[in-house]
């Protein structure tokens, strides 16, 4: 708790107390410890004067506020238009069968939560999936898997 409460208190004192300051900071808590627990939401209600019901509406309307644990490495592919088009589908189903989890779920060692997100500014290289911070474009279920064996193979050392 006194972790939470000091990393909300350094991030209000960066961002300001106001409104604004609402996802600057839930974005500073998400990129530190990688989620929000509902005692974040409290404390980060405390801190701008606001209900708690508010800041969790804000959090979970925006998919990239993770209010759940998640695996080390969160993919979201994209679900919108453009890479629907250009077969998103199957990028969504070769990822659940090779981490064998549907959408929404983390593996058993924890290494890969697979979520999907809204357009991300990539459309006309779809289909596009972020892995954490890093973009992937033009994916074919063949470079899809073989990203994926990057990332295990990096997690062995
Ligand atoms: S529609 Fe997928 S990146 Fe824009």
């Amino acid at each position: 708790m006194e972790e939470s409460k000091e990393l909300i208190k350094k991030s209000v004192a960066k961002h300001g107390k106001s409104r604004n300051a609402l996802m600057p900071i839930l974005q500073d808590i998400v990129a530190d410890k990688q989620y929000l627990e509902p005692l974040d939401i409290a404390l980060v209600a405390e801190e701008l004067d606001l209900s708690a019901a508010d800041v969790y509406g804000t959090a979970t309307f925006y998919t990239f506020l993770d209010t759940v644990p998640r695996g080390k490495n969160v993919i979201r592919v994209c679900r919108t238009i453009s890479c629907y088009m250009s077969g998103k589908d199957e990028i969504i189903s070769t990822l659940e069968k090779i981490l064998n989890i549907k959408v929404g779920e983390t593996t058993i060692d924890r290494q890969f939560t697979l979520l999907t997100a809204n357009c991300m500014g990539w459309c006309h290289k779809g289909p596009v999936m972020l892995i954490n911070d890093e973009v992937y474009h033009s994916l074919t279920p063949e470079k899809t898997i073989e990203i994926i064996q990057q990332y295990r193979e990096k997690s062995k050392n």
